[in-house]
């Protein structure tokens, strides 16, 4: 898909809102001017709410991860962006271009070339080999056998199963059958990876090393990634920015370190309660006013809590905090004892 402009989101949904049900638009009107919520809109107009409002965009290469409970509307939302589905109400654009706009062409392009989707249960043709299954997109693209057969190699090892190409899907454990769903969208070489809740099937370990693996892949692809997730830890470890819903709203969008140490609603509050602050607090958040020995160490305001408390364990009684000549403040035993104690306390 050609570009319009430069510099633009890879994904932008703006004021999206999809409302399932005959009266849909009396329901979004009643909606928007906030006479109704998710029960009252059921009631009122036998109307679901699948998305209310949302606005977001991705930045290109970034992982973007949308959270919330069973019947949030992540997957609604997921489906807009290849256009699924279509808005009752607002825009989705993809690199640049309206996706409600494209014609019957662009869309096929769009679904076979500039976004590959991986779901929860990723169905393969059980009388064709890993291989074929890998390169079945192409195939219907037509990509003559040589090319197509090269991309699905190169698809299979780039997600740990070079060498299973001439096995059926019946031979895979679950794991393996999602890392052939993850090759079969790598095969095309797609910019966008739509990504709804890949890994959730599968047990702990084997999704952790499938988190691990994806976080890997994604640094050296640098593909844009629109993943979805119900668990909290897991967006937090795969997002660059995570987007909270809750009854089809995003409640807050921001870094992993924002929507931990400064959840904007009581919702999230509640939600990320669970999660211990520690590992994302920097040294500019709990630096406290006062002097600092002469020959005290400096750090910057974003060193991470792990470095302070290592240097503090010799002979340091304060560590100066500054963010090029000026000074935070310090942090020495006693900041750290009350963040740990901060922390627990909310938990
Ligand atoms: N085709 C549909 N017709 C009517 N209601 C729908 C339809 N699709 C989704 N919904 C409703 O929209 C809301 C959001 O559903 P969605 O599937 O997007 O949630 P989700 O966050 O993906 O949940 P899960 O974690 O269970 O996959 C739910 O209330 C659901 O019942
Ligand atoms: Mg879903």
């Amino acid at each position: 898909m050609t570009r319009e402009t430069d510099g633009q989101s890879a994904i932008e949904c703006r004021n999206l809102w999809k409302i399932f049900g005959d009266r849909a638009q009396e329901a979004l009107i009643a909606a928007k001017a906030g006479e109704v919520d998710k029960e009252a809109a059921l009631d009122r107009f036998g109307c679901v709410i699948g998305v209310a409002d949302a606005s977001f965009s991705v930045a290109e290469g970034e992982i973007f991860c949308i959270m919330g409970l069973s019947g949030s509307g992540k997957s609604t939302i997921i489906r807009h962006v290849n256009r699924l589905i279509e808005p009752t109400d607002g825009q989705v654009h993809v690199e640049g271009r309206d996706v409600m706009g494209l014609n019957p062409k662009e869309l096929r392009e769009l679904r076979a070339r500039t976004i590959g989707m991986v779901f929860q249960h990723m169905a393969l043709w059980p009388h064709k080999t890993i291989s074929e299954n890998v390169a079945f997109g192409l195939e219907v693209q037509k990509v003559p056998k040589a090319a197509r057969k090269t991309a699905a190699d190169d698809a299979l090892q780039r997600v740990g199963l070079g060498g299973w190409g001439d096995r059926y899907p019946d031979q895979l454990s679950g794991g393996m059958q999602q890392r052939v769903g993850l090759a079969r969208a790598l095969a095309a070489d797609p910019d966008i990876l739509l990504m709804d809740e890949p890994f959730s099937a599968l047990d702990p370990l084997i999704r952790n090393d499938l988190q691990d693996e994806f976080l890997a892949l994604s640094r050296d692809l640098k593909k844009t990634t629109l993943f979805i997730t119900h668990d909290l830890d897991e967006a937090m470890k795969m997002g660059n920015r995570i987007a909270i819903m809750k009854d089809g709203k995003i409640d807050q969008t921001g870094t992993p370190e924002a929507i931990v140490l400064r959840p904007e609603t009581d919702y999230v509050a509640r939600f990320v309660s669970s999660i211990s602050t520690l590992k994302y607090i920097s040294a500019s958040e709990i630096a406290t006013a006062g002097d600092v020995a002469a020959d005290a160490p400096v750090v910057g305001p974003d060193t991470p809590l792990p470095t302070l408390i290592e240097m503090l364990k010799g002979d340091v009684a304060y560590i100066a905090i500054r963010d090029g000549n000026t000074s935070i403040g310090r942090v020495g035993s006693a900041e750290i004892l009350d963040t740990v104690s901060r922390d627990l306390g909310r938990r």
